[in-house]
C-alpha cells in the first residue's frame, strides 16, 4: 500500500530530522526525498537526498518538486540565531515562498505543510509572531497550506539548537503529559502524513490537535 511521495526540508535540523524519520517509518511512504544544503550523513532505502546551494531559487532541482503528494517544510531558524529582522525574513519569508512557488509549479495538487510554531500572530507583540503569522496567512490564501502551531518539539539532536534550547531541553521535556505545551517531533511527522492522507488543507493545527493527529495515526 506505499503510495506517498513526500518532499522534506529542514530535514538536517531538530523537527524535520524527526519528521523526516516518521516519514522513512511510514508503511505508505514510498519516497522521501530531502532537499538540504548539506549531506544528511545518513542512508535508507527510501530516501533521496537532494543537495542544493540557494534555497531562493530552485529552478536547477525543480525536478525534485515533482511527482510529490505533500512538502513538509520544516526548514526555519530562531530569532536568536539570526542578526537582524532582514535576515529572519529572509529565511523565515523568502526561502518559504520560493519552495512554496516551485511546489505549486511542480506539483500543483501536493499538499504544503508549514511549520511556523506556537504563538505565531500577525498582530503580535513579537516581530516574530507578526512575520510567521503574516506568512501563514499567505500559505493558505496562495497555496492552502496548513499552518502546524508546535510548541516544544522534542526533536533530533541538532548541531546549531540555539544554546539555551540545548540547555532547557531536559526541563521542557517534563512538559510531555501537558498536550498543549509539549510534541514529540516523530509525532509531528506522523500528524502530518494524517494531515496528508485526509487531504487537509488551509487550516492552522495548534499543539494539542497534533497530538491527537498523531496518536489517531497510530
Ligand atoms: N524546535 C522547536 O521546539 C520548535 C518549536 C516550534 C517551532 N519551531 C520552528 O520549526 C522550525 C525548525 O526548527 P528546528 O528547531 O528544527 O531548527 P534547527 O534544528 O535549527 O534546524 C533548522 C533547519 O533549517 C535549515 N536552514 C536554516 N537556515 C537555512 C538557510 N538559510 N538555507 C537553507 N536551510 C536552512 C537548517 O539547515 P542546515 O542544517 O544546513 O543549517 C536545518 O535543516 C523553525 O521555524 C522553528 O521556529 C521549532
Amino acid at each position: 500500500m506505499a503510495s506517498l511521495t513526500v518532499l522534506v526540508f529542514g530535514a538536517t535540523g531538530s523537527a524535520g530530522g524527526s519528521v523526516l524519520r516518521a516519514c522513512l517509518d511510514a508503511a505508505d511512504v514510498r519516497e522521501v526525498r530531502a532537499l538540504t544544503r548539506r549531506p544528511l550523513g545518513t542512508a535508507h532505502a527510501k530516501l533521496r537526498e537532494v543537495v542544493h546551494d540557494d534555497f531562493t531559487d530552485f529552478t536547477r532541482v525543480a525536478e525534485a518538486f515533482a511527482g510529490v503528494d505533500a512538502c513538509l517544510f520544516c526548514l526555519g531558524v530562531s530569532v536568536t540565531q539570526v542578526p537582524s529582522e532582514a535576515a529572519y525574513r529572509a529565511i523565515t519569508h523568502d526561502i518559504t515562498l520560493a519552495a512554496a512557488r516551485a511546489l505549486a509549479a511542480q506539483s500543483p495538487t501536493a499538499a504544503l505543510h508549514y511549520i511556523s510554531g506556537q504563538g505565531t500572530d500577525p498582530g503580535g507583540r513579537m516581530m516574530w509572531m507578526r512575520v510567521k503569522g503574516a506568512l501563514e496567512r499567505q500559505l493558505m490564501d496562495e497555496f492552502g497550506a496548513v499552518c502546524w502551531r508546535p510548541a516544544f518539539i522534542d526533536g533530533e539532536a541538532s548541531d546549531h539548537a540555539p544554546w539555551m534550547l540545548k540547555v532547557a531541553t531536559p526541563l521542557l521535556r517534563l512538559l510531555k503529559p501537558f498536550a498543549r505545551l509539549y510534541v514529540d517531533g516523530r509525532d509531528l511527522g506522523r500528524a502530518m502524513l494524517h494531515a496528508t492522507r485526509t487531504g487537509m488543507r488551509r487550516r492552522v493545527v495548534e499543539n494539542h490537535e497534533i497530538r491527537a493527529m498523531a496518536a489517531s495515526s497510530s
